[in-house]
């Protein structure tokens, strides 16, 4: 292959692991909901998801007080909303009204399930270490929602602004990796 020198500014964009998520978080009475792309798998069990939220985000003053959270993974329906709740705060706005979602009480944190969302991962903050350097928090999977009718999810997967591939084809090999 024919490679050619690539911007550092893009190179988030080759590594975006995916699926892009909706982060929601319940503060003082108040649900919210953030996009986030920026995440990454720590270990199998009990699962652990390290993630990157922005200070400049409002979840993540929520984040750092609550301690809580739910990772809800959309399908490519979903991208207008997806990319909407990445487009807006919830300083000013509330998103589960902006964008006709569902709050669904989760069972172990305050923050809610969003109904629309294929799957939902209820979680708790594990480690701030590297909270105040990177902006990064280690969150533990407390539960696991998924719709057993959704075999195949179709994910959005962040390239860098607004692009997205939309998974597609599944394929299955022997693996050593579990
Ligand atoms: C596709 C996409 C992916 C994003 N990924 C992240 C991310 O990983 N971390 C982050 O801090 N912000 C990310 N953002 C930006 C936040 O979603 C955005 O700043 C949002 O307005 C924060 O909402 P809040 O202020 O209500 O918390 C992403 C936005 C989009 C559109």
């Amino acid at each position: 292959m024919a490679k050619r020198v690539f911007p550092l500014s893009k190179v988030y964009g080759l590594l975006e692991p995916g699926p892009v998520v909706l982060l929601t978080t319940a503060h003082k009475g108040k649900a919210n909901i953030m996009t986030m792309s920026w995440h990454t798998m720590l270990e199998f069990e009990p699962p652990l998801v390290g993630c990157v939220v922005s200070n400049r985000d409002f979840s993540f003053d929520a984040l750092k007080a609550t301690r809580q959270c739910v990772l809800n993974i959309p399908t490519a329906a979903m991208a207008p909303t997806v990319v909407g709740c990445g487009n807006t705060s919830g300083r000013r706005v509330d998103k589960f009204e902006s964008f006709g979602l569902t709050r669904v009480p989760a069972s172990l944190v305050g923050a809610p399930l969003i109904a629309e969302c294929y799957a939902s991962l209820e979680c708790r903050v594990a480690d701030t270490r590297l909270m105040n350097r990177y902006n990064f928090f280690v969150l533990e999977v407390l539960k696991a929602w998924i719709d057993p009718a959704c075999k195949d999810p179709c994910t959005l997967h962040h390239r860098g602004r607004g692009v997205f591939m939309v998974s597609g084809e599944t394929i299955r090999l022997p693996s050593k990796m579990r």
